[in-house]
């Protein structure tokens, strides 16, 4: 038997491995990266490679004027099948390359600790990869079979990532309870129901004590998108007008606006057809001041340093009731104060699609609000002040938990050890 395991959450924000010590069976200790790779401008020289990952990916990207490739929110593209490969300085990468830079990382920083090297590891999957499409789940699951043997793991399982918050909750537990568990991540809400029982950790038979589980395709990143349409594309110029015909004024496209709500769309702009339009209706438009903060944001690559913004509003609001939504760079000067109830409303259709979804999984499932225990929250976005109201209101009787939002799922991972059998 080797004597540690890896237990590996492998997130959309961010990534965590635990290391548990299959003898004392306990965990050493847990590392958390963010979800990050920055392939520099420059090619490396000879074999040195020419990425960083992690919290450095953001400082190297803006160190190299942001003109190298940023990759984010990478676990979002498993399941996409219009995503063969990307090039990047004449190298191809698929998806299961770009993921195993990530779970590489995170072992070679743990290895390092443990001074070994360990294959072995449990990797925790979103009970959906992508809604509810079983042939994007069966694709994403491959991808990520590829990337842990890329990444130099030989023995692999897979567990369900909110089982793994409910095993880690279930270390702190005195007796047998019920449990809805819900993992609000950057990408996917997933929910669990089942029976947790501090007797059992670890062991082999808890087919049995899993009731449902369920996940919808909504996280913070979704929150985000939200904001920056409501709040973000008005300073870029969505109400911007420009005079299609002589005489004849009409309003630019929302489509161009879109795009800009989220990071991964934003390569839309890459295609020489749709600069050529931006210039078009920039002209059009009489050199719009506002539009021209679009093409800023296009031409110098902007789009993270924007989210970024709207994630510390959007942090901030978790503990205060208004925060500056603040961006100035290059020409772009945004500075709106954000009031609680305004965000709140921005991401209310976000929060009623998770709460609808909750209250399908329990009709579903036929779960009995009286029957449960506790609940059990993790995951960064169960922060999020009308997330934390939905469930007080759903289960008013019930107990609210929370361990370590970034740690729980890898440190339940590492808990799971039982998958692998004898
Ligand atoms: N204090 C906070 N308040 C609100 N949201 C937060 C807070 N801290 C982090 N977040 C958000 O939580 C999300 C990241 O959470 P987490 O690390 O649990 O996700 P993940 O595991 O990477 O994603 P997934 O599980 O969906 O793959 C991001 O959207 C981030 O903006
Ligand atoms: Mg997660």
């Amino acid at each position: 038997m080797e004597k540690y395991l890896y237990g590996i959450d492998f997130g959309t924000t961010n990534s965590a491995l635990a290391i548990y010590d299959e003898e004392t069976k306990e965990i050493n200790s847990t590392i958390i990266i963010p979800s990050l790779i920055y392939f520099y401008h420059q090619p490396g020289v000879g074999n040195t490679p020419n990425y960083v990952v992690g919290e450095e990916a953001i400082s190297a990207y803006l160190n190299d004027d942001m003109k190298g490739r940023f990759i984010k929110s990478v676990k979002q593209i498993l399941s996409r099948s219009s995503f063969t490969e990307t090039r990047i300085q004449n190298k191809r990468y698929n998806a299961s390359d770009l993921v195993a830079i990530i779970l590489k990382e995170l072992k070679q920083r743990a290895d390092e600790l443990i001074g070994q090297d360990c294959r072995k590891a449990v990797i925790g999957r979103p009970v959906f990869f992508d809604d509810d499409d079983v042939q994007k789940d069966t694709l994403a699951q491959t991808r990520l079979t590829k990337a842990a043997a890329i990444a130099g793991f030989e023995e692999v399982c897979f567990q369900f990532e909110p089982i793994g918050a409910a095993f880690a909750y279930e270390k702190t537990l005195a007796k047998k309870e019920n449990v809805l568990v819900a993992d609000l991540g950057g990408g996917t809400t997933d929910f669990t129901y089942l029976v947790l029982d501090p007797q059992k950790v670890g062991s082999k038979d808890r087919k049995n004590d899993m009731i449902a589980n369920g996940g919808i395709y909504i996280g913070g990143d979704s929150l985000d998108s939200a904001f920056m349409w409501e709040k973000g594309t008005p300073y870029f110029g969505k109400h911007t007008q420009y005079e299609a015909t002589p005489g004849k004024v009409l309003t630019v496209p929302k489509s161009l606006f879109v795009n800009i709500c989220s990071w991964e769309q934003m390569n839309f702009f890459n295609g020489p057809r749709i600069k050529k339009d931006i210039e078009d209706y920039y002209y059009f438009s009489r050199n719009d001041r506002k539009f021209k903060n679009l093409i800023t944001l296009i031409d110098n690559n902007l789009g993270y340093s924007v989210f970024q913004a709207i994630e510390k509003t959007k942090i901030e609001l978790s503990n205060t009731d208004t925060s500056a939504f603040s961006y100035h760079k290059m020409d772009i000067d945004i500075e709106e104060e954000i009031t609680l109830p305004v965000y709140e409303e921005i991401i209310a259709k976000d929060v009623n699609r998770i709460a609808s979804y909750l209250d399908q999984f329990m009709l579903q499932n036929n779960i009995d609000p009286k029957n449960i225990d506790s609940l059990f929250l993790t995951g960064g976005t169960s922060m999020v002040g009308s997330i934390q109201k939905l469930f007080k209101n759903r289960f008013p009787h019930v107990n609210l938990n929370s361990g370590d939002n970034f740690k729980s799922v890898a440190k339940g991972l590492a808990y799971s050890g039982y998958l692998f059998g004898d």
